[in-house]
């Protein structure tokens, strides 16, 4: 399996000359790597004019979000067919900062769901808010998971992404980044849900499962190594072309 890479961009850059500059750089080491999958999710508004820059070699786009209904009266929504009809494949769903708008597990839900009818792929972020003492965080996460991927059939389930993104580990505001022990032990407990969801422990490894949360070049290697994930999520090293392309150079080098 291909190392996944992906880039959230959240709301930067401000004019669409600097995203394409942004990802013409990016995208000259990207085309060049064997076992890496680059992903970049710029604002939706970028998808369009990103998309003429795509090719088979190199970044695929997805989108930061997409909405559960086709079409109609829902303003601000985008859907997944809209989506697709750019040259996006991926969409993040559940991040942490649009749960903190108010997105729930059956939003999630509905989305993943929604996301599924077309050729794209879930990137369903799962993280806790806060680590305590009497194991609340590792309930939490199991939850976030079983809700968001209720229904799913087996078939639908292996096309998912899931993304650990420990909210404490998120943006500027936090202190740490996860450790790779944490990582690795939340990692096993999320394979393992996924594992009783579909009744089979062989299967669960081609469904990849990746960190997020202040990771910058000097600590993913160690993510991808010590963590045991199949990639990495990455917000804000990923707006600076020349730390992402590096940091893309260090997940082709096998270990
Ligand atoms: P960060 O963001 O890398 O800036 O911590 C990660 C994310 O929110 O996905």
């Amino acid at each position: 399996m291909k190392k996944l890479v992906i880039a959230n961009w959240k709301m930067n850059p401000l004019k669409g000359a600097e995203a394409e500059k942004m990802f013409i750089a990016i995208n000259k080491t990207a085309e060049s790597l064997k076992n890496v999958e680059t992903v970049i999710c710029p604002p939706l508004v970028y998808l369009q004019s990103l998309g003429q820059l795509v090719t088979k070699r190199s970044c695929v786009l997805g989108a930061q979000d997409a909405f559960w209904e086709h079409s109609g009266p829902y303003t601000g929504q985008v859907s997944p067919d809209m989506v697709f009809n750019t040259k996006a494949r991926y969409v993040i769903v559940g991040h942490s900062e649009r749960r903190a708008m108010g997105e729930t597990d059956d939003m999630v839900n509905k989305k993943i769901k929604s996301i599924l009818q077309f050729p794209l792929i879930p990137v369903v972020c799962v993280g806790e808010t806060k680590r305590d003492d009497d194991m609340q965080y590792v309930k939490d996460v199991k939850h976030q998971i079983r809700e968001s991927l209720h229904g799913l059939t087996h078939e639908q389930m292996m096309r998912v992404v899931i993304a650990y993104e420990p909210v404490w580990a998120i943006g500027s505001g936090a202190k740490r980044s996860c450790s790779p022990a944490e990582c690795r032990e939340m990692v096993q407990i999320i394979r393992q849900v996924l594992a009783d969801a579909l009744s089979n422990t062989e299967y669960v490894k081609q469904i990849p499962v990746i960190y997020g949360g202040s990771v910058d070049e000097t600590n993913m290697r160690v993510f991808l190594d010590d963590g045991l994930v199949n990639g990495v999520l990455v917000g804000r090293a990923s707006l600076d072309p020349k730390i992402f392309s590096k940091m893309l150079k260090i997940v082709d080098k096998k270990p």
